[in-house]
């Protein structure tokens, strides 16, 4: 579906969203609008175009450019169209001489300081000033540009994806507003007045600045004032394919701009149900990872890890996995095979891959990356509100009164839905931060939590007491709702258990290190203050009492009435782009698609029916099971798709120990990534741009993937799957991922209302969508539960068995940065690099003082699992004994040391507290050395592959 570029598709301003109208006449037509709406919208509406410049309708109407001025009968002057409200009877003309010759005079001053370099410069052609140049008509300049002008000012190249040339700035202010407004950092000003204003940014240039490179200033400039890099240097996009970011949980829309080929920039689309235009760094300029040349688009094969890879075709390639597949079965039973996903694969491909290993293997050992983050939302949400998902669209937060974030960090996470959480909290909701470390949120421009539980972590399950406590003893329960939507009797159980005295913040207050007075007062701002919301994320799920703490959030969600409206709700924010998707594709050992257990015999003979072969109904192996199983010489053979255990799963060395154990690994990525270093089969997969299917992002909402562009290894991820499958003695007959999708529908019934048809009209729909909901369900739960009535739980606190001591004496915790996504396969390979380059730790100045380590310093991080050495940075945000990094660099090995702890329910790993010491050294750790020589000896083996025959 390729669409002409429009830029100016806009209005000029937000629509009201008044439901009364007022009828006014545009140049003689008359118009009925919402009332508040400015004339400007009016005449849109009318059919009128009035010049513009400094309007856009993604922003506040601001009224300094002058050109939209127009005539209003019976009022003095020339008001601007943009920020004059519509009234009753107004008569406006938008088109007389008087107006024209204003408008001119206006351009003239602008074009008199601007470079009249249109013929060379990038944006020729989609230049805003330069359509309004022609569209008041100006034809001469009678100001000369020997006077003062700012045409040699110098531009700011400091930023690796846009630039910023202020010899072409028309003070706008576009890109200051859309910082604030859009973005809500504040990086820009308006420095000056009259003809020395100008735009600044930091203390030199944006690298130096708070900028965070979401690109919103970009795309509001109406010249090449800030511009793409890209746009630069390949020239104005030719047309433009809509299709959805493939890196974090918001799922964001875009339109690929392209010239043939070539996507010349990512432009996140208005009409996106998750960003509404707006994007982060990664979504609108870390693409270039899908043409760097680290790909691999061959597909290669080799008897053992310590072999030379060899390049083969495709149809070699399948039929060496499928003959090794098929010799492992015989050789050792299904049980010793299986299969994982991930969160990065479409709908789709997860869909034929569990598909293949129940149908074809006749195992139920599949697994998917959720495994290590938000299995226990799957869980904990099942068994409370009945439905393994969150409750809200992101848009509910702009009605939620208070929001309580529990170990998540959406401006880095998250960031477009930290942008908008942000703009609802300069509206003036209330902020509850409970994390361990100072997230952004809890104080930047403008915004400032009212309060900060910075709980020790392994903590939660108590500070979920602790506010369960204050809210059934101090009368907080909404006791109707409880009563009509909810089971009584679980509520009385937990309601007893949660009023003990060993359950009130002054007896937890030291375990959690929180003062107790704090903790009520926030329990008792979530109760009382109008709608709450909760939103939560890994630093909820990823703890040996992960579920448990999931359950205790719903809990508290239900006794004060805060599910099943817009505003409140239990919103889990998934970290990957398809974490929702692939739990709903029936990834997990234990279920087929939508979360119907394997056991359940209808909805086997179901499946069975569909597929033509018998299934098991028994839960199969999760990925520890597997791991374990491999050591123990159980496990022979994996099918890896889009996932990096051997980076992104705890204690790596027992990762890789089991991937050695096994004899096929087949590795299915773009990257000979961590895991592949221990592949027989690679076989190359395809970038986000290169195919077709949907994700799913974390509220529940269905986004198309399209192809822009031909696959770089031949075809896409889910054709190399249904090869296998063919191979493998069971053809699996696809036409196009659109094929597979309709079969998903007609198995489950969340997803029976969806087709990729549906998907073209509506743009996206949050499931479920059936006969009853045939554009989706924004918001879950409305009049009743998933499972009927909402149930409580006990959630008794149980401190981890990681503890620390005297030779482990600080508690370490890991997290993410905005510009590098996950394991980093993907952004470590695009300018992103130039904001992380490593990962590092960080260090309390006083632990830091205690061990003589300086800012920089090479540190060895030790736990029981591991030891690895990174760069300390001392920072406040981490309190005295808490140490925190990130995973996105395999050579620092954060996993090295992260334990197997795990949930107890879903074996999530308990990434969130280890026990450490940290120590300065001057070398890097044994790990690291052995690490480094077996990437040498690996990259080796695939270049040698890469050699022609004759040549090696
Ligand atoms: S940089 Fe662009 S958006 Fe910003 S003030 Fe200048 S012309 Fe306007
Ligand atoms: S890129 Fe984003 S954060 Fe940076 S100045 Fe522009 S709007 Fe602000
Ligand atoms: S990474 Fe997330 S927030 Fe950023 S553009 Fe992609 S989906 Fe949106
Ligand atoms: S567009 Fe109205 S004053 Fe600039």
């Amino acid at each position: 579906m390729k669409k002409p570029i429009n830029q100016y598709t806009d209005y000029g301003t937000p629509a009201s969203s008044s439901t009364e109208q007022v009828t006014l006449e545009i140049d003689g037509t008359s118009i009925s609008v919402p009332a508040g709406s400015s004339i400007m919208h009016a005449a849109v509406a009318a059919g009128v175009s009035v010049p513009k410049l400094c309007a856009t309708d993604s922003l506040e109407p601001f009224g300094s450019c002058r050109l939209c001025l127009v005539e209003i009968e019976g009022r003095r002057g020339y008001p601007a169209s943009c920020t004059t409200p519509v009234a009753e009877g107004l008569k406006v003309k938008t088109q007389t001489p008087k107006l024209a010759d204003i408008r001119r005079g206006v351009m003239e001053l602008y074009i008199s300081d601007h470079p009249l370099d249109c013929l060379t410069c990038a944006t020729n052609g989609d230049c805003e000033l330069q359509d309004m140049a022609g569209a008041v008509g100006l034809r001469e300049v009678r100001y000369g540009y020997d006077g003062e002008n700012h045409l040699q000012s110098e531009k700011d190249t400091s930023n690796p994806y846009f630039q910023f040339d202020p010899s072409k700035c028309i003070v706008c202010s576009r890109c200051v507003r859309a910082c604030e407004e859009v973005q809500g950092t504040f990086a820009l000003t308006i420095q000056g007045r009259g003809f020395e204003s100008k735009v600044a940014s930091g203390v030199t240039d944006f690298m130096d600045s708070e900028c965070v490179s979401c690109g919103a200033c970009v795309q509001a400039c109406p010249t090449a004032t800030l511009i793409e890099k890209s746009v630069v240097q390949h020239g104005v996009p030719d047309y433009s394919i809509t299709t959805t970011c493939a890196y974090c949980g918001v799922g964001c829309s875009f339109d690929a701009q392209m010239k043939g080929e070539q996507v010349v920039r990512m432009i996140p689309s208005k009409h996106g149900g998750a960003n509404h235009g707006h994007s982060c760094v990664k979504g609108r300029f870390a693409w270039g990872y899908a043409t760097h040349k680290d790909r691999i688009t061959t597909p290669m094969i080799r008897k053992s890890i310590h072999d030379a890879w060899q390049q083969v075709s495709w149809d070699e390639a399948i039929a060496y996995a499928a003959s090794e597949i098929s010799r492992i079965n015989q050789q050792y039973g299904k049980a010793s095979i299986g299969g994982i996903t991930s969160s990065r694969c479409t709908n789709e491909e997860v869909y034929v891959t569990q598909k293949l290993i129940r149908a074809v293997l006749g195992t139920n050992n599949i697994d998917t990356c959720a495994r290590v983050c938000h299995s226990p939302t799957g869980y904990g949400l099942k068994q409370t509100l009945g439905e393994s998902a969150g409750t809200q669209t992101f848009d509910s937060v702009m009605h939620s009164d208070v929001i309580f974030v529990i170990g998540a960090n959406p401006t880095d996470g998250h960031p477009v839905f930290g942008s908008q959480m942000k703009r609802r909290l300069r509206e003036g909701a209330k902020l509850i931060v409970a994390d361990p470390r100072q997230i952004d949120l809890v104080q930047s421009p403008h915004i400032r939590s009212d309060y900060h539980l910075k709980l020790r972590p392994g903590t939660n399950v108590a500070l979920i007491s602790a506010i369960s406590h204050v809210i059934v003893t101090e009368g907080l329960v909404k006791e109707d709702f409880v009563r009509e939507r909810c089971e009584w009797d679980s509520f009385e159980m937990w309601r007893d258990f949660a009023a003990k005295p060993e359950n009130s913040p002054e007896a937890l207050s030291e375990e959690l290190g929180v003062p107790a007075e704090d903790l009520r007062a926030a329990a008792r701002l979530y109760a009382t203050g109008g709608n709450a919301a909760i939103y939560y994320g890994l630093g909820v799920t990823e703890h040996s009492q992960g579920s448990t703490m999931v359950m205790g959030i719903a809990n508290i969600a239900m006794a004060t009435g805060n599910v099943g409206r817009e505003g409140v709700g239990v919103n889990p924010l998934r970290g990957q782009n398809n974490v929702q998707g692939s739990c709903d594709m029936g990834s997990m050992p234990h279920e087929f698609t939508g979360y119907r257990h394997v056991s359940d015999d209808a909805t086997r003979a179901l499946f069975e029916a569909a597929w033509g072969r018998p299934l098991s109904a028994d839960p199969g192996l999760r990925i520890p099971n597997m791991l374990d199983a491999a050591i123990e010489g159980k496990f022979k053979a994996l099918y890896c798709i889009g996932e990096d255990i051997a980076q992104s799963d705890p204690n790596t060395q027992h990762v890789t120990h089991a991937l050695e154990s096994m004899e096929c690994v087949i590795v299915q990525d773009l990257f000979l990534n961590e895991t592949a270093k221990f592949a027989h089969v690679f076989f190359p997969g395809a970038s986000f741009l290169e195919k077709s299917g949907t994700f799913t992002n974390a509220e529940r909402r269905i986004s198309p993937v399209r192809r822009v562009m031909t696959p770089k290894n031949g075809m896409e991820d889910w054709e190399i799957t249904a090869k296998l499958s063919t191979a493998l003695g069971y053809p699996m007959q696809y036409g196009h991922a659109s094929d597979i999708l309709d079969e998903i529908a007609a198995l489950t019934p969340t997803f029976r209302g969806v087709s990729f048809k549906k998907l073209d009209e509506l743009g996206s729909v949050q499931w479920p969508c059936d006969d009853e909901h045939p554009t989706g369900t924004p918001i879950m739960h409305i009049d009743e539960f998933v499972r009927g009535k909402g149930k409580f739980f006990i959630t008794q606190y149980v401190p981890t068995t990681e503890k620390v001591n005297g030779r482990y004496p600080l508690l370490l915790t890991t997290g993410r940065i905005l510009s590098q996504y996950n394991v980093g396969a993907q952004t470590r390979r695009t300018d992103n690099v130039a904001w992380h380059k490593e990962d590092v730790l960080e260090i309390h100045p006083h632990d830091a003082e205690d061990r003589g380590i300086q800012e920089g310093d090479w540190v060895g991080i030790s736990s029981r699992a591991g030891e690895t050495v990174m760069r300390a940075l001392i920072t406040e945000r981490v309190q005295p004994g808490v140490v925190y990094t990130t995973f996105h660099h395999p050579e620092s090995g954060a996993n090295v040391i992260t334990t197997e702890n795990s949930d107890w329910a879903t074996n999530c790993p308990e990434f969130k507290v280890t026990a450490v010491q940290v120590n300065k050294v001057s070398q890097i750790s044994d790990w690291q050395r052995n690490f480094k020589r077996f990437t040498e000896q690996q990259v080796n083996f695939v270049e040698q592959a890469s050699k022609p025959a004759n040549v090696s």
